[in-house]
């Protein structure tokens, strides 16, 4: 089938883990299982332009990042291009003009690889849906996870909603390192449209990136004990979203934040991606918790920010004590409330 130039254009929301990744084996498959909910405010738009190529056989691209070139991101897209040829040999065929923004601040430290490469892998696989009508949607949804995975680890928890699980775990239907998929138990209500507010602690550009973070797991002297917690956390996670046991959902999510920052700290060289506000939030966050009964806890990403999870019931109340005790600890008061989404969209 002989295609003439064309476009398309998708959202892809971040994720946020639960469960978390961290460590990985070759060619992006994880050490352990994760979880994650997908967010909703939180997107990559992109938009991926093809035009047939008289000259066939090698990746061509352009990259404008909010409609300007942007030479920078240029490697990381190479790299993607390069890894997902084996499974895509027509991307050859075509020159691709991708045209990317996010919806939330660049550089606000809230990573965009994982809706930035997820958005990418789903406009891929609508050029290969186009090549390949016949196409089942189960296999673009996979295949379009499988793809943003060799972009970016977490990037294939990006594509589907409201919780994915990436990694085999016995539990979940269905799981599998190659990709991620939706978590399809029934879940209790008390996690409908579950909130999460990112308060911005830190833009500064990251200490680690994850991809070192990554390989520090290797040789960690703590990395067997924590490949063998993360699925039994899964387990007990799990448990608590179907029954909406609060306490065991605090304390495995806010243990899983915390266990990712002491691998950082454990490690040779070692890091500390916490900030002094970070703990001022974190200790005021307990405070609140003791003192209302209401279940707000947080997560953490590998910086600083603090994600605030809670219940979208309390949200005027945790708003309004957001607002009075943590805006203060954050760059420029600076934060984003987002909630739990449905995974990328064709625009
Ligand atoms: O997808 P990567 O390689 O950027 O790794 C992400 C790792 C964490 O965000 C720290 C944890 C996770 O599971 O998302």
């Amino acid at each position: 089938l002989e295609l003439g130039s064309g476009s398309f254009r998708w959202s892809a929301p971040s994720n946020i883990a639960l469960v978390k990744y961290w460590g990985k084996k070759e060619n992006q498959i994880p050490a352990n299982p994760s979880l994650s909910f997908t967010l909703n405010q939180c997107k990559t738009i992109t938009q991926l332009d093809f035009d047939p190529k008289a000259t066939k056989g090698a990746i061509t691209f352009e990259f404008k990042f909010e409609g300007e070139p942007k030479p920078s991101f240029h490697p990381k897209i190479q790299q993607f291009f390069e890894r997902i040829l084996p499974y895509c040999n027509y991307i050859t065929d075509f020159h691709f003009t991708i045209d990317t923004q996010n919806t939330f601040p660049h550089s606000s430290g809230i990573a965009s690889s994982a809706s930035g490469m997820a958005a990418l892998a789903v406009n891929i696989m609508s050029l290969e849906r186009l090549l390949q009508p016949e196409m089942e949607d189960n296999y673009f949804w996979e295949k379009a996870s499988f793809l943003a995975r060799l972009g970016s680890g977490s990037a294939c928890r990006s594509l589907k909603g409201s919780i994915v699980v990436w990694g085999e775990h016995e539990q979940i239907k269905g799981s599998t390192p190659a990709y991620g998929v939706a978590f399809e138990d029934p879940v209790h209500p008390i996690f409908q449209n579950y909130q999460d507010t990112i308060l911005l602690v830190d833009k500064g550009e990251k200490q680690v990136s994850s991809t070192v973070g990554h390989d520090l797991m290797h040789g960690h002297p703590f990395a067997a004990e924590r490949f063998a917690q993360a699925p039994q956390n899964l387990s007990l996670l799990v448990e608590a979203l179907k029954t909406g046991d609060m306490e065991a959902f605090i304390r495995i999510t806010e243990s899983e934040a915390l266990t990712l920052h002491a691998m950082m700290m454990t490690s040779t060289p070692y890091f500390i991606l916490m900030k002094p506000n970070t703990l001022e939030i974190i200790n005021r966050i307990w405070r609140f918790r003791q003192g209302t009964s209401i279940p707000v806890c947080f997560t953490l990403d590998a910086g600083a920010n603090v994600h605030v999870l809670y219940p979208e019931n309390d949200k005027a109340t945790v708003l309004q004590f957001i607002k009075n005790e943590l805006v203060g600890y954050c760059q420029k008061e600076q934060y984003i409330c987002d909630a739990i989404g449905n995974g990328a969209q064709n625009l």
